[in-house]
């Protein structure tokens, strides 16, 4: 997410009739690092789609420069905590099984799971992602499938994949999420698990910053307009949506997917490491990563 808060610190006008809030320029920064208009609203899924292909192909080197050491070229990461599939194994014994890798990046858990015996394929809405991916294939050496695709529309066959998983990708950028888990429905197997982890709802009240300052609720949970900014002409330029637990639950239930559990991790004890507004110090009291373990009800659960 962006900075809003830093944003509305600074002054600037709120454009009532779009909702977009422009914000006055901060002294001694250059023109491009100026903070961008924001705004909170009912976001399309045309205009998503749009600004997140741009925004993460434009993002993906810096993405990838600043968070790829700590990702690992071939490893499975879940979330800025630092929870590895090597330790929770959410998804079971991957060796032999399809496994499809949502909104998947540079592809480094697509990788770890072809290391551990996976059929991967991992797909992503933007270019510019999947390019670093095939560097990191050139790296490596490891060899993963990759397909440019949104995860609202699957060009992938009915009943075709064993397990599905996502760090991050798609479900927090997505217009209409619940599209994203009947998707996913559609191209499991029955009895197939689908894993993802994106933003803790909780963290859609607080401001944007991993300390102090982050630990003032200043936003409703309620509001479940997207969170956008904007270029000079008004066109929005980033995107992130919002569902609460509950909408997350009904969407996962709607598409006819068992929950079975929730990890609301912890900030790990001992680790001074930032990403964004994950941090030790709010760490220590609200949770930013939620992660929802869910299946597909084989013939024997549904009778
Ligand atoms: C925060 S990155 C996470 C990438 C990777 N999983 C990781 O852990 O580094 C979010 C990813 O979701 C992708 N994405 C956003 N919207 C998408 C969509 N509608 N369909 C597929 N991928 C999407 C972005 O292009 C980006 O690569």
């Amino acid at each position: 997410m962006g900075s809003p808060d830093d944003a509305a610190a600074t002054g600037g006008a709120i454009d009532s009739a779009n909702m977009i809030n422009s914000v006055d320029a901060v002294d001694g920064i250059a023109d491009d690092q100026q903070p961008p208009a924001y705004g909170y609203l009912d976001i399309d899924p045309d205009t998503a789609r749009r600004a997140s292909r741009t925004y993460w192909d434009d993002a993906a080197a810096d993405y990838q420069a600043e968070h790829g050491t700590f990702l690992g070229d071939s490893d499975f990461c879940w979330s800025p905590e630092g929870l590895r599939e090597s330790e929770l194994r959410l998804l079971g014994d991957v060796a032999g099984r399809t496994v499809l890798e949502v909104g998947c990046g540079g592809a480094q858990c697509a990788r770890w799971l072809r290391r551990h015996g996976a059929r991967v394929v991992g797909f992503d809405l933007s270019g510019g992602q999947l390019a670093q991916a095939r560097a990191y294939t050139a790296r490596t050496g490891i060899e993963v499938a990759l397909v440019q695709a949104d995860a609202v529309a699957l060009p992938f066959a009915d009943e075709s994949v064993d397990v599905a998983c996502s760090a991050f990708g798609a479900v927090p950028f997505v217009a209409d999420s619940g599209a994203v888990m009947r998707e996913i429905a559609r191209v499991l197997r029955p009895g197939g698990r689908w894993v993802f982890s994106t933003t803790h709802p909780f963290v859609w009240c607080l401001p944007d910053d991993p300390d102090e300052n982050g630990l003032r609720v200043f936003h409703s949970y309620f509001d479940q307009r997207a969170y956008t900014e904007h270029d000079d002409s008004g066109q929005a330029i980033y995107t992130e949506t919002h569902r609460t637990i509950g909408d997350r639950v009904r969407e996962i239930v709607a598409a006819g997917l068992i929950l079975h559990d929730i990890i609301e991790p912890e900030w790990p004890a001992g680790e001074e490491r930032t990403w964004g507004q994950w941090g030790p110090v709010r760490g220590r009291y609200v949770p930013s990563t939620s992660i929802f373990v869910t299946s597909r009800p084989t013939a024997r659960q549904l009778s």
